[in-house]
């Protein structure tokens, strides 16, 4: 269980002051000046040791991220953009962050904007977060206000102009090159890879997008020292994490923990318990939609880590788990989340614009039963043809929720197609 002592959000409930007092009471804003006063490299040194691995989703080393942005300019400025749009279906951590703790969030704009070279930052929130944006606009305001940021930033001779861009509320905006379309106010539409943002992102420049969350958390890692947060978790999954559980849980909630903790202690002291206790589980999905669904027997000996995910078959993502109990129609589960990638696909390349909408064809009448068994082997091959064959990871996000479904759930799938022809277990149907 981690200390509170080691909490870098002190303020996630919302039980205390998020105004600058309040944060600068909590250790916040402690001694910028002489974190950016050590240079640039030693922060993205710093960054590096740590471990941190990006709270977006992808997992992407950050300071090793920070590293490929240019040392000196070619004449274009360098921005830092913050990706702000957590629209991933079950992912809430990033707004806890920005409506209580807002200003580890401007802190961590500084500092990482002046570790790479940047004298302006954008944060894009997703359109609907409207009270975040107005504690994350105070903040901000405050920060000026106090000299933190604008020229001369914390009296560190670095200036620095912060920015707060929101969008609409389309999911695929949270693609870093959509967001970087979007801020520059025309379709949210991802950008063909390469050139990466860190050549040429938003207007052209060189940029770089990081979670909210893996900027709010730069601070305290510099202050603390990298050694410190790389003493959580096991190596190369390093830190401590906000994670959420929603679902079949007594206690849905957002905490902050060690990476690499073991799934069951997470759902059971945070989550107060599976609805009925353990044995009532059915599945999870372990952050976000787009991560593949993991049958309880598949979860024996499970840690809540990237390297642990991967090796079985799915994906840390965000972190922020769907709990699923036995009541649980699981083939529904997965079909909803089909429709809903079928619904944000942008339509730009064809097996996703496709596929998307086949795969939730099909799905829709594994629901009901309406289906032959072959087809789902037939389902299993188109999402091998969408994963890896489109111009974002939406493709892979839309695949693999069914793969995950197909690999731990086939004999329900198959059970459910010979019921609807036996006409056996009607009554079960007649409830989908
Ligand atoms: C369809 C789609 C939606 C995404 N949505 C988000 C999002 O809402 N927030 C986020 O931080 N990253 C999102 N990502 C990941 C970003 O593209 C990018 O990897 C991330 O912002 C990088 O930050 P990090 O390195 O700090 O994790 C999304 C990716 C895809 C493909
Ligand atoms: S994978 Fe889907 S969402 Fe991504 S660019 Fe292609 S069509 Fe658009």
């Amino acid at each position: 269980m981690l200390k509170d002592e080691d909490r870098i959000f002190t303020n996630l409930y919302g039980m205390n002051d998020r105004s600058l007092r309040g944060a600068q009471a909590r250790g916040h804003w402690d001694g910028t000046a002489d974190i950016l006063q050590k240079g640039r490299d030693w922060i993205i040194q710093e960054m590096k040791d740590s471990g941190l691995r990006g709270r977006g989703g992808a997992g992407f080393p950050t300071g090793l991220k920070w590293s490929f942005m240019p040392k000196e300019s070619d004449g274009r400025p360098s921005y830092l953009v913050v990706n702000a749009d957590e629209s991933e279906p079950a992912t809430c951590k990033d707004r806890e962050i920005m409506r209580h703790d807002p200003h580890t969030l401007v802190e961590g704009c500084l500092i990482a904007s002046f570790a790479m070279g940047a004298h302006a930052a954008y944060i894009y929130i997703r359109g609907e977060f409207i009270r975040e944006r107005e504690a994350l606009q105070a903040a901000i305001d405050e920060a000026y206000d106090a000299g933190l940021i604008g020229r001369n930033a914390a009296g560190s001779g670095w200036n620095f102009d912060l920015y707060l861009s929101h969008g609409a509320g389309a999911y695929i905006c949270g693609e870093e090159t959509a967001l970087l379309e979007s801020l520059e106010g025309k379709k949210g539409m991802p950008r063909m890879k390469p050139p990466f943002p860190a050549g040429a992102g938003l207007y052209g420049c060189p940029t770089t997008v990081n979670n909210v969350e893996s900027i709010a958390v730069v601070p305290t890692i510099l202050r603390r020292g990298a050694d410190w947060f790389a003493s959580f978790g096991r190596p190369n999954n390093s830190g401590t994490k906000l994670f959420a559980l929603t679902g079949h849980v007594n206690t849905p909630c957002v905490f902050e923990d060690e990476m690499s903790l073991p799934v069951r202690e997470l759902i059971e002291k945070h989550g107060g318990g599976v609805r009925g206790g353990w044995d009532n589980l059915k599945a999870i999905i372990p952050g976000g939609a787009s991560c593949p669904v993991l049958s309880k027997e598949a979860l024996e000996g499970a840690i809540m880590d990237f390297d642990w995910m991967r090796d079985n078959h799915s994906s840390l993502g965000t972190g922020c788990m769907i709990v699923m109990d036995n009541d649980t129609d699981v083939i529904k589960a997965v079909w909803r989340l089909s429709k809903f990638f079928k619904h944000e696909s942008c339509g730009q390349c064809t097996p996703c614009r496709e596929g998307t909408g086949w795969m939730m064809r099909v799905m829709d009448r594994l629901v009901t039963g309406d289906a032959e068994v072959e087809e789902i082997d037939m389902l299993l091959d188109v999402t091998k043809q969408v994963e890896g064959h489109t111009i974002c990871a939406l493709g892979d996000a839309a695949a693999w929720p069914i793969q995950g479904l197909i690999r731990h759930f086939r004999d329900e799938i198959e059970e459910r197609i010979k019921h609807k022809r036996t006409g056996r277990g009607a009554s079960v149907l007649a409830a989908q």
